[in-house]
């Protein structure tokens, strides 16, 4: 959500801004500004829209400098327009600030400068900032670090923010509390930027600001301090391994296309040193330490949103059936304010794409309060929620740019199928034989992807026929339920059709009402033990005109005689089977949204990561 870019050093300001704001566009927003410093004054340059539309309104403008902030905004406080577009300038021009966030007590701070005469141009609580740290720094004549320190102790919210002084126009200031913030640091120059995508062309060395700390960078160095005491603190340089074709769409017209194609290689790289296959053994170095805890847990508790929340339906149902061990699956954002029994017996899984979901790292920080062991299935290296847990493994999915999480949730689930296995061996509640068995399948789980994506074709048909639906339903049971959930949320997100995920024996209970020649439903329907109950869920959806399109095993003759369309995955042991079936799923989503004409990358309204409740 939002992203934040600056740059201080000896090259030109502009295009390093720019380049980052289009690297961070993935993120979603809705307006796009930029300040540069030329010879000691702050040239600012904003809008709604997008990116291309801030290039277009800055050309004949000053735009030299060799120090600048830019910015993409996500709307928390005040419609999407020019005027509340970032940067914001304090009323005396002394302070240009950028930020991610909210601040809560925006309106009380407010109050208090509008009766020292403070007028304000935006209706964001960002401009409030920016002038009560020009209030403090012109009241208290101190430099702009202290009244930053200062300003920001009285302020309650979350932010990640990039701030320049125009008193003072050799420093790039940055901080956060709760949205991200990482300075990439080159020779004599210096990045800031809301994730490392934008950083990684110039350098691969990586600062992560932590909650409360400040930074101030210079042509000539950095300090780091916290934003309650002058204390200069150690700086922890990490080498982060993100090669620049990650964060680039190669030959396919979207991130979406890509992403879902490179599915094969990165649940491969999910598994790399971890599935052990010929030696059938499974190897999670980031829980090692915590797995006795883990395996002795009265209780798993898996707290997430959205597509990550899916990935964890799928893991209650492997580590019920596998491990034995009772698990619950919560969205984060109800967790964190239910008041829930947690004692230090349970542990916490959260999972997240970007590490970052508000709400997620709300929910484990209330948890560990009660005592509970906190783990971490994350896919951004480095981001706030793997630094928050006691442990946890990486997905290793790569840069995930397009909105709609796909890679992810497959890396999220093969991430929680080995865990499942891995508990059932250490528990004794899995037989070495089919523990052996499930491993040398689960290995098989890429190629098998790569045979699906072969059959792309068959998907773009289907999604052809039903571009124009208005509403559609996705059924399935067991552990295909909760993809039945994720082909509706994608559905949804990328082509704005309304779609709901049921549980196929549910669909009697309501949603059958709706049903009619017009609606297409989804039905996956694979050999498993479900699988007969599943064809009469079929033949229910076809006495009433349904249109099924039915998600089926590899040379299934029954249900090709009912179905309207049927998309064949390869046989696999049923545990894995989400991680097929999902891919078609993927597919029509995408196929729908561009025959529509939709924005597949940053459909409307949503953001990439939801750093705010
Ligand atoms: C997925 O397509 C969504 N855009 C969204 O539901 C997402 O999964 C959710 O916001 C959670 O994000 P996270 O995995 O980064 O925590
Ligand atoms: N709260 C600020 C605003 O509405 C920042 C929003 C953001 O994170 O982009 O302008």
């Amino acid at each position: 959500m939002c992203g934040i870019v600056g740059y201080i050093g000896s090259r030109t300001a502009y295009p390093i801004l720019i380049k980052g704001l289009q690297r961070l566009e993935y993120r979603g927003y809705d307006s796009a500004g930029i300040a540069l410093v030329d010879n000691g004054k702050a040239f600012i340059h904003k809008c709604r829209g997008k990116v291309r539309d801030l290039e277009q309104i800055v050309k004949g403008k000053n735009i030299s400098g060799s120090i600048g902030i830019g910015h993409t905004r996500w709307a928390t406080h005040g419609v999407p327009n020019d005027v509340n577009a970032h940067p914001h300038r304090s009323m005396n021009g002394k302070f240009v600030v950028v930020h991610n966030g909210i601040i809560e007590n925006y309106s009380h701070i407010r109050t208090l400068l509008v009766e020292k005469g403070y007028k304000f141009e935006s209706q964001t609580d960002t401009e409030v900032l920016a002038n009560l740290i020009e209030d403090i720094y012109m009241s208290a004549q101190c430099d702009a670090e202290s009244a930053i320190r200062t300003a920001l102790q009285k302020v309650v919210g979350a932010y990640g923010l990039a701030i320049i002084c125009t008193d003072e126009p050799e420093k790039l200031f940055g901080t956060r509390k709760g949205s991200p913030l990482v300075l990439g640091m080159g020779n004599g120059e210096y990045f800031l930027a809301s994730d490392a995508t934008p950083i990684v062309e110039y350098t691969d060395k990586m600062l992560y600001i932590n909650d409360e700390e400040l930074v101030v960078a210079t042509p000539k160095g950095i300090r780091l301090t916290n934003i309650y005491e002058e204390v200069d603190k150690k700086i922890d340089v990490t080498t982060v391994d993100m090669k620049l074709d990650n964060i680039d769409k190669g030959s396919f017209p979207h991130y979406m296309l890509k992403e879902i194609h490179e599915q094969p290689n990165t649940i491969a790289d999910t598994f790399r040193g971890r599935l052990l296959a010929d030696q059938h053994q499974i190897f999670l170095g980031g829980i090692s330490d915590v797995l006795p805890r883990l395996a002795r847990a009265r209780r798993i508790i898996i707290v997430a949103c959205g597509t990550s929340y899916y990935a964890g339906l799928v893991g209650e149902y492997l580590i019920e059936e596998y491990a034995r061990i009772n698990v619950e699956v919560e969205y984060a954002s109800e967790f964190r304010y239910r008041n829930p029994v947690i004692t230090s017996e349970d542990v916490i899984i959260a999972i997240s794409q970007s590490g970052e979901t508000a709400d997620t790292l709300a929910a484990i920080r209330m948890a560990k309060q009660k005592g509970a062991l906190i783990l971490g299935i994350c896919n951004v290296v480095g981001s706030s929620i793997p630094r928050e847990t006691d442990a946890g493994i990486y997905t290793h999915a790569g840069p995930e740019i397009g909105v709609a999480s796909t890679k992810a949730f497959t890396a999220q689930t093969v991430v929680l199928t080995m865990m499942a296995l891995l508990l059932g061996k250490k528990r004794g509640e899995i037989s070495e034989e089919l523990y052996n068995s499930l491993i040398e399948d689960l290995a098989t789980v890429p190629a098998t992807i790569s045979r699906i994506l072969a059959d792309e074709e068959k998907v773009r048909e289907i999604a052809e026929r039903y571009k124009g639906a208005t509403n559609a339903l996705y059924l399935g049971r067991g552990v295909l339920y909760p993809v039945a959930l994720e082909g509706a949320l994608k559905l949804k997100e990328i082509s704005y059709i309304h779609a709901e995920g049921y549980p196929a024996a549910e669909m009697k209970h309501g949603p059958i009402a709706l049903i009619d020649n017009l609606m297409p439903v989804f039905v996956l329907a694979t050999k498993d033990k479900y699988y007969e109950k599943v064809v009469n869920n079929i033949q229910e959806v076809k006495a009433r005109q349904g249109q099924v399109i039915a998600v089926v095993t590899s040379g299934d003759t029954v249900i090709r005689k009912m179905a309207d369309y049927v998309i064949e995955i390869p046989q696999v042991d049923e545990p894995f089977t989400p991680l097929l079936a999902v891919v078609p799923l993927q597919l029509f989503s995408y196929y729908v949204a561009v025959m529509r004409g939709c924005n597949v990358d940053q459909p409307r309204n949503l953001a990439k990561s939801v750093t705010v409740e």
